[in-house]
């Protein structure tokens, strides 16, 4: 397994994650196998690759050969055996639901080479668990893209609690080749790197609001016009030590007891789950939605992400 190369690849999942990856894979050269169970999914892929790309080449980040090209190495496949067929590695974008993904990836272990990686695109479902009943389970590990997985360059690779060295390293090579980010998450804990932190936060924020400490507009406000701002460019730990480490040690020691410690989701997070306030999907949430506004935001996003990227990031 050593120093192997990966370059052809199998996503399972032409969803939200499942679709910008095999874009992102094709972009970097690899040859891309993409398959869902919902026909509609894989029917409409190619025209969201395509769109997606499309904000690449208005910023001249890409150009409509290279997009022909990269969309030309994508073939849609007809089925599992023919996703899995002759594959280095397969990427699994599947529902989050361990049962699922329990099945799924006995399936893909039964369809592929003894050598195929298989690589879950879980948010926070341990690698162990997935890989449980699993003969090969040494050749399974977490890729966890951000979302939208074509924009965002980090990926954590995770380590399960029996992944090869060598499989760390080659999805690790391969991520580096496709122009991503990776970073080595060394331990399976729940939500593993990102989102343990990013999770942290939201449920400071929500506390906020339930408290009538500030508007929702308002904490969204404080985030992106100060420490949000900065994060882009330095980490937490990066910030604490121009800060002081002393004096991050005294806010601390005041602080602490005062931050939200709960451990369930906050009972306004519940209250509005219950009033069908699901978010931008159902038009009301922290924010109100509209259909406009959503595809405003999105748009726009990824435009000021990408320019991030190009500007300061690389
Ligand atoms: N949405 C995000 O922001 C985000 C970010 C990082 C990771 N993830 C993770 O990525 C995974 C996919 O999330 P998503 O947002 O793309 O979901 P999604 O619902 O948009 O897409 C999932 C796709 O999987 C297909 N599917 C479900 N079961 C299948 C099966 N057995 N065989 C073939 N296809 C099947 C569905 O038809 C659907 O198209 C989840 O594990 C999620 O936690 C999501």
């Amino acid at each position: 397994m050593a120093g192997i190369e990966i370059k052809n690849i199998g996503v399972l999942g032409a969803g939200l994650m499942g679709h910008g990856i095999a874009q992102l894979l094709a972009v970097g050269g690899c040859r891309v196998k993409l398959f869902d169970q919902a026909p509609q999914m894989l029917a409409t892929a190619f025209q969201r690759m395509a769109d997606n790309l499309q904000v690449f080449l208005g910023l001249g980040m890409i150009t409509q050969d290279q997009i022909d090209q990269a969309l030309a190495r994508i073939t849609l496949a007809e089925d599992m055996a023919d996703l899995c067929r002759d594959q280095d590695m397969v990427i699994e974008a599947v529902s989050e639901n361990l049962e699922i993904k329990r099945k799924v990836f006995a399936t893909l272990e039964s369809l592929t080479t003894p050598q195929c990686i298989l690589a879950s695109n879980t948010s926070a479902i341990s690698i162990g668990k997935i890989a449980r009943d699993l003969s090969r389970p040494g050749r399974v590990l977490g890729a966890h893209f951000w979302n939208p997985p074509h924009v965002v360059p980090c990926v954590e690779v995770i380590r399960g609690p029996q992944t090869e060295d060598a499989v760390m390293e080659a999805v690790f090579a391969l991520l580096r080749r496709v122009g991503k980010r990776p970073v080595r998450v060394q331990k399976d804990v729940p939500g593993f790197v990102g989102n343990r932190m990013q999770h942290a936060l939201w449920r400071e924020a929500i506390a906020l609001v339930q408290e009538g400490i500030a508007s929702a507009e308002d904490v969204d406000e404080v985030v992106r016009y100060s420490f949000g701002l900065r994060l882009a460019f330095l980490g937490p730990l990066a910030t604490a030590d121009l800060a002081g480490l002393d004096l991050t040690y005294e806010v601390h020691k005041d602080l602490f007891p005062h931050l939200d410690r709960s451990t369930e989701p906050s009972p306004l997070l519940t209250q509005k789950i219950e009033q069908g306030e699901l978010g931008a999907k159902s038009g009301q949430g922290f924010h109100k939605w509209t259909p406009e506004k959503l595809r405003q935001v999105i748009s726009r996003r990824d435009e000021v992400l990408l320019r991030i990227v190009r500007e300061v990031l690389t």
